[in-house]
C-alpha cells in the first residue's frame, strides 16, 4: 500500500483546519508536520502547540518530522501533542539508538531521516528498532525545492536493506514530490510520499491528492 502524507508546511495557516479537511477529502493517509528549530535547518516553523491544534482537527495519523538539534529533548512534548510517528534526523542525534528507544517507550512509531549527503548505511544498525526510514529528496529547511535525482538510487538501496532485514519498515520520501516524481519514487521502493507544494499550493487540494495517486497507480 502506498500512502500519501501531505505536508502542511505549504498550507494556508490562516485556515489550517479547512486545509486539513480538504486533504482528508482527497484521500490523504497521514498528515506530515515539519518542525524546524532554526539550528538544524535555517528556518523555523512550529512546535507542540500547533501539533496539538492539528490533532484536534483530524483522526489521521500525525507524521511529525523533527528537523531539530537534540530531538531527544522534545520527543515527549510532541508525543503528548498527539504525534503518532516521530521521525528524528540521524545527523541531529549523538545517541540515535537511545532516542529511538525513547520514542518507542512513549508509545509512538519511530522514524529516522537522512539528508541527501548521508549514506543509507548509517541506518543499518538501527533497522531492528525502527518503524520508518525517511529519505530526504531535498536538503531540509524549505518547501518548494527541486527533487534531487540521486534519491532514486538511495531509495532502491534503502528498500534492499528493508527487505534483507525482514522487518515491516515504511520507506518515506520527502521533497519535490509531484505527479512526475511520484511514479519514479514508487518504482524505486518508496511507500510513503510526502507532498507539500504539489498538494496545498494547488487550487483544488483534494483533486491534487487524487492526481498524485493516479500518477503512480496508472504506471
Ligand atoms: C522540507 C520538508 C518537507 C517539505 C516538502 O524540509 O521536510 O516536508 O514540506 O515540501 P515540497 O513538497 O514542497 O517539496
Ligand atoms: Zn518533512
Amino acid at each position: 500500500m502506498i500512502r500519501i502524507a501531505p505536508s502542511v508546511l505549504a498550507a494556508d495557516f490562516s485556515r489550517l483546519s479547512d486545509q486539513i479537511a480538504q486533504a482528508e477529502a482527497g484521500g490523504a493517509d497521514w498528515i506530515h508536520l515539519d518542525v524546524m528549530d532554526g539550528h538544524f535547518v535555517p528556518n523555523i516553523t512550529f512546535g507542540p502547540l500547533v501539533v496539538a491544534a492539528i490533532r484536534s482537527c483530524t483522526n489521521l495519523p500525525l507524521d511529525t518530522h523533527l528537523m531539530v538539534q537534540a530531538p531527544e529533548n522534545f520527543v515527549g512534548r510532541f508525543r503528548d501533542a498527539g504525534s503518532d510517528y516521530l521521525t528524528v534526523h540521524q545527523e541531529a542525534c549523538t545517541h540515535l539508538h537511545r532516542t529511538v528507544e525513547r520514542i518507542k517507550e512513549l508509545g509512538a512509531k519511530a522514524g529516522v531521516a537522512i539528508n541527501p549527503a548521508t549514506p543509507c548505511s548509517v541506518i543499518k544498525d538501527v533497522l531492528g528498532d525502527i518503524d520508518l526510514i525517511l529519505i530526504m529528496s531535498v536538503n531540509p529547511g524549505f518547501g518548494g525545492q527541486a527533487f534531487i535525482p540521486a534519491t532514486l538510487r538511495r531509495l532502491a538501496e534503502a528498500r534492499r536493506m528493508i527487505t534483507e532485514s525482514g522487518r515491516d519498515i515504511c520507506l518515506e520520501v520527502d521533497g519535490g514530490i509531484d505527479t512526475i516524481t511520484a511514479p519514479q519514487v514508487v518504482k524505486s521502493g518508496a511507500d510513503v510520499l510526502v507532498a507539500g507544494t504539489s498538494v496545498f499550493r494547488q487550487p483544488d487540494v483534494a483533486g491534487a491528492i487524487s492526481a498524485l495517486r493516479e500518477s503512480f497507480e496508472k504506471q
